[in-house]
């Protein structure tokens, strides 16, 4: 399948936001013709993608599509057959994971845990092992102000929280390494719809405080709200991206990704 419409390539219209461009001009996070998998055989292929700095983009897609896949690979915990990643300008195509933590990339992968027996406290902790210790008490303290829940949870053991608080924990030791790019893999799966919504809330909030969102999500339909970019990976490809508003308007979207808000 190729995409279509209005919606695709570099000059899609932008609907309510003037300062998140989906040019590439100024991109944070530069991929290009990115195929890559596991072993030898290719997941994704050929995936362009522009994500400028302070912008919430969402990729949504069937189960299989490789969305992960495509996060990992900018992780470089995948294998990569061809194509190049920028961070910031930078080349760091196949830098080893842990280098990309310092150079201010962070994840919440999709199988993520904290660790039950360690308190909140000690969990976030964690998250500043690759920031500078200079930071970590200011870092603690934004974290808190974004979590008042876990501030009051600080110190019982992670393991006796509930799901979203959690992923709340997960997220938390994300941004304690200070990031200006956080890759989020589906942080509302299982959730109540009252997290889902407060998870929601929360990532808006971070992207206030100067964070760049990459997020793949299967509450497809929520979260391309609150997307500037929504981008539909259909069998390893690019399929179709646009202002998550305009793409829940495009009928062949809402039909084919969105009718349970998961796609067949
Ligand atoms: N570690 C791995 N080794 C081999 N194949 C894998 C591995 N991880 C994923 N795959 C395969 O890659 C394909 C894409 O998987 P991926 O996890 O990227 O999809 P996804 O879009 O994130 O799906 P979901 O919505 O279920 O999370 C699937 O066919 C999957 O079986
Ligand atoms: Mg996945």
């Amino acid at each position: 399948m190729s995409a279509t419409g209005s919606l695709q390539g570099a000059n899609a219209p932008r609907v309510g936001s003037a300062v998140h461009a989906v040019t590439s001009v100024g991109a944070i996070l530069e991929i290009r013709g990115l195929t890559a998998g596991y072993g030898g055989a290719a997941i994704i292929e050929a995936i362009d993608m522009d994500v400028a700095p302070n912008e919430v983009r969402i990729i949504v897609g069937p189960n299989g599509a490789g969305k992960s896949t495509l996060l990992k690979s900018v992780l470089s915990m995948t294998t990569r057959l061809a194509g190049t990643i920028r961070f910031k300008g930078q080349d760091i195509t196949g830098l080893p994971t842990p280098a990309l933590v310092p150079l201010g990339i962070a994840a919440v992968p999709q199988t993520r845990n904290v660790f039950p027996s360690l308190s909140v406290a000690e969990n976030l902790d964690v998250g500043t092992y690759a920031a500078p210790r200079a930071d970590a008490r200011r870092m603690l303290e934004r974290v808190f102000e974004l979590f008042p829940d876990l501030k009051a949870k600080r110190k019982q053991a992670a393991g006796e929280l509930s799901g979203g608080q959690r992923q709340m924990v997960a997220l938390g030791r994300a941004l304690m390494s200070d990031p200006a790019l956080l890759l989020l893999d589906e942080p509302t799966a299982g959730l109540s719809p009252v997290y889902l919504e407060r998870i929601f809330d929360l990532i808006l909030d971070i992207r206030q405080t100067g964070v760049t969102v990459v997020m793949v999500e299967q509450n497809a339909r929520q979260a391309l709200r609150i997307a500037d970019v929504g981008t539909v990976l259909v069998g390893g490809r690019h399929y179709i991206s646009g202002h998550g508003q305009a793409l829940l308007a495009n009928d062949d979207v809402r039909r084919s990704f969105l009718g349970g808000g998961v796609a067949a």
